[in-house]
């Protein structure tokens, strides 16, 4: 799909919503599904699925994070649907490492290839800064559409932790990376 084809079909991105959680959580399930057909997706799962209630928590302890300044989150919304979330949340809020945020990103596979993911980092970056210095991530080594997103949005890597996630049988390598918002030269 070209650049023009991608901007057309653009969702909304705007900031989280607490009417998006439902759409979150079934998101989140969703991946769940997605490993029988692709064990190799690039998101680090529990290994029992948690239940509704836990997701609701997870959900509630990422918008009060939202509410008092110690993250942004991202959404992309298509007809009323949440299909996406980028977040960047302080590592350790009130200590000596609390100018890093922690970026994850996910949108529902349909959505994939669009050009949503670049978009919603862009915009949860340009929410980061004044509140986080440098941004960092972990991605898989085998996770080359992400890698190519993180690259072309600024990400530098600076390391690889071998062995870091065990899925079945299997390790993945992932990547680190970092961008940094003050100064912005790596
Ligand atoms: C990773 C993810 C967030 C990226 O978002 P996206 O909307 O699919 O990505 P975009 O459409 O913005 O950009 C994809 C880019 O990767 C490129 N790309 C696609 N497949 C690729 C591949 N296999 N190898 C390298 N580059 C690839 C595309 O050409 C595009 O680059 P372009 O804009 O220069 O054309 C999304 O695919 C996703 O949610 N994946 C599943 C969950 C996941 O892996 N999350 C990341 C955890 S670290």
């Amino acid at each position: 799909m070209n650049s023009y084809a991608k901007k057309k079909f653009l969702p909304m991105i705007r900031e989280l919503k607490w009417t998006d959680m439902h759409d979150l959580i079934d998101n989140y399930y969703g991946y769940y599904d997605e490993l029988e057909d692709d064990p190799d997706i690039g998101l680090a799962f529990y290994r029992i699925k948690p239940e509704y209630r836990n997701e609701v928590e997870w959900f509630a302890s990422l918008y009060e994070e939202v509410i008092s300044g110690n993250a942004v989150a991202v959404v992309a919304e298509e007809d009323g649907r949440a299909v996406g979330l980028c977040d960047i949340h302080r590592i350790r809020p009130n200590s000596e490492l609390d100018h890093v945020g922690t970026l994850g990103i996910a949108i529902i596979r349909q959505y994939r290839n669009r050009g949503i993911g670049k978009e919603l980092i862009r915009k949860a970056l340009e929410l980061s800064r004044g509140k986080f210095e440098i941004v960092k991530l972990e991605v898989f080594a085998v996770n080359s559409r992400a890698i190519s997103v993180y690259r072309k949005a600024g990400f530098k890597e600076y390391g690889i932790f071998p062995d870091s996630l065990r899925r079945g049988e299997r390790y993945y390598d992932q990547i680190l990376m970092y961008y940094r918002l003050d100064g912005e030269t790596g």
